[in-house]
């Protein structure tokens, strides 16, 4: 099968690895990929928003299989314009999409199909959306949830814990802080509990679920600072014990099917739920139409199994017939951020000690690098590197891990210390 990848991230890297292992797969191309994943696919320099161009390669160098990493091609409608040139691609169409391009529009599918979620409201104008939020307080809550209905980049979501906040974060939605994105306002109930993130793969007959994992989305130890798009994951996470994970199949993995069917949505990907482990039993906190990232990496770390098949079949209605099996060690992914980041960060610093964190046996997934003109590897994004490792244990993967992490260095290179230890207190 020859394969493209299409993205440039710390997911797109760890599925090229993957796929590169795939006895399957015989060539593998990626567009436009970064300074890592050359070394598992043909780099391709075309990117993720020229759907036509991307279409045109694909014909033109007979790809049988194109998979999509990010949520934006898929809300611009990438699979439509390959299905209608006759490409078999991984990833819903432009409607089914919305599921992550429209919060409300998730949210509408969760509650029509009875899958547990936030209870939550939507609205267009900032009055009414600040006399819902001060009745909200009034009434006793100590937090609420506010997020701008469409896609940005894990920045339209506060979880505010005053009136003055939530108001003030409305009103920045509503006055354009997140484009069109913030014309529609969510004003969700404030979940309390663990998170983890659980991806589900379907053809649109059946769904099976991947291992679990759990992300850090905040900026700094202790779950304190900005929300990132993710600073560290593990898998398995031992928070989905069994029977959080009878509850999540039977009450939000097979009703999602079940939605999926009645709607007749064009859905052969992954849908990835983000959830929040309540004493009340697992609630949704957001669906995703692709893989997380840094989760990918930790999940891609686990599997034991031909990737390229899996997503073949899945591809082709057979996904039932597939073999899904997982390593029994655990995976740890640390990301390693430029200094700055989630705000405005460096960029083009020369990374040194790839080399030697391999030889402590991490593998690092490259997420923000490129090569610059002398062909050093350099900084290229917020999140620059992800360095997993396996262990026997949770604590020897996180032992693992930071040996590699450890051997890395860039000017003003940063990371988060504490990845895993969430896990700790389940053990
Ligand atoms: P989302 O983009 O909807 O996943 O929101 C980003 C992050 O905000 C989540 O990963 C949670 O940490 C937090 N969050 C979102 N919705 C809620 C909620 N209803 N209750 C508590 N935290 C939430
Ligand atoms: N790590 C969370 C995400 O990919 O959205």
């Amino acid at each position: 099968m020859n394969i493209l990848v299409i993205g440039s991230g710390g997911r797109e890297h760890a599925l090229c690895w993957k796929l590169a292992e795939s006895a399957s797969c015989t060539k593998l191309y990626c567009a436009p990929g970064n300074a890592g994943i050359g070394s598992a696919a043909e780099i391709v320099n075309i990117g993720v928003d020229k759907l036509d161009e991307l279409a045109d390669f694909a014909i033109a160098n007979k790809i049988d299989l194109t998979v999509v990493g990010p949520e934006a091609p898929l809300c611009d409608g990438i699979t439509d314009v390959f299905e209608k040139r006759g490409l078999k691609i991984f990833g819903p169409d432009k409607i089914a999409a919305q599921l992550e391009g429209s919060k409300s529009f998730a949210k509408e599918f969760m509650l029509k199909y009875g899958i547990p979620t936030a209870k939550a409201a939507d609205f267009t104008d900032f009055e009414n959306a600040k006399k819902y939020i001060e009745n909200e307080f009034a009434n006793g809550e100590k937090a609420i949830v506010i997020k701008a209905d469409g896609l940005a980049a894990g920045k339209g979501v506060l979880v505010a814990e005053s009136c003055e906040d939530a108001v003030n974060f409305t009103k920045e939605c509503f006055d354009g802080a997140f484009g069109e994105s913030g014309a529609k306002v969510l004003i969700e109930e404030c979940l309390f509990g663990e998170e983890a993130s659980i991806f589900g793969l379907t053809d649109g007959n059946t769904i099976v679920a991947l291992a679990s994992s759990q992300d850090h989305k905040r900026i700094f130890d202790d779950d304190k600072g900005l929300n990132t798009g993710g600073m560290g994951a593990y898998s398995p996470a031992p928070v989905v014990d069994e029977k959080a994970w009878d509850f999540i199949h039977k009450n939000i993995l097979d009703r999602f099917l079940a939605g999926v069917k009645a709607e007749k949505f064009n859905f052969k990907g992954v849908i990835f739920v983000g959830i929040m482990v309540t004493d009340k039993g697992p609630k949704v906190l957001e669906f995703n139409v692709r893989f997380g990232d840094p989760e990918a990496q930790v999940v891609m770390r686990r599997l034991d199994s031909d990737l390229a098949d899996i997503l073949a079949k899945c591809v082709d209605g057979k996904l039932a017939e597939a073999e899904i099996k997982w390593k029994k060690e655990a995976a740890l992914s640390v990301v390693i951020a430029a200094g700055g980041y989630p705000g405005s960060y460096r960029k083009g610093d020369v990374i040194s000690g790839l080399q030697d964190a391999a030889d402590a046996g991490a593998v690092v997934f490259h997420a923000g690098t490129k090569f610059d003109a002398d062909g050093n590897i350099v900084s290229n994004g917020g999140r620059v590197l992800g360095v997993s490792a396996l262990g026997e244990s949770i604590p020897e993967a996180i032992a693992n891990a930071y040996k590699g992490v450890e051997k890395i260095s860039f000017a003003d290179a940063f990371y988060r210390k504490d990845i895993g230890k969430k896990a700790l207190k389940h053990l």
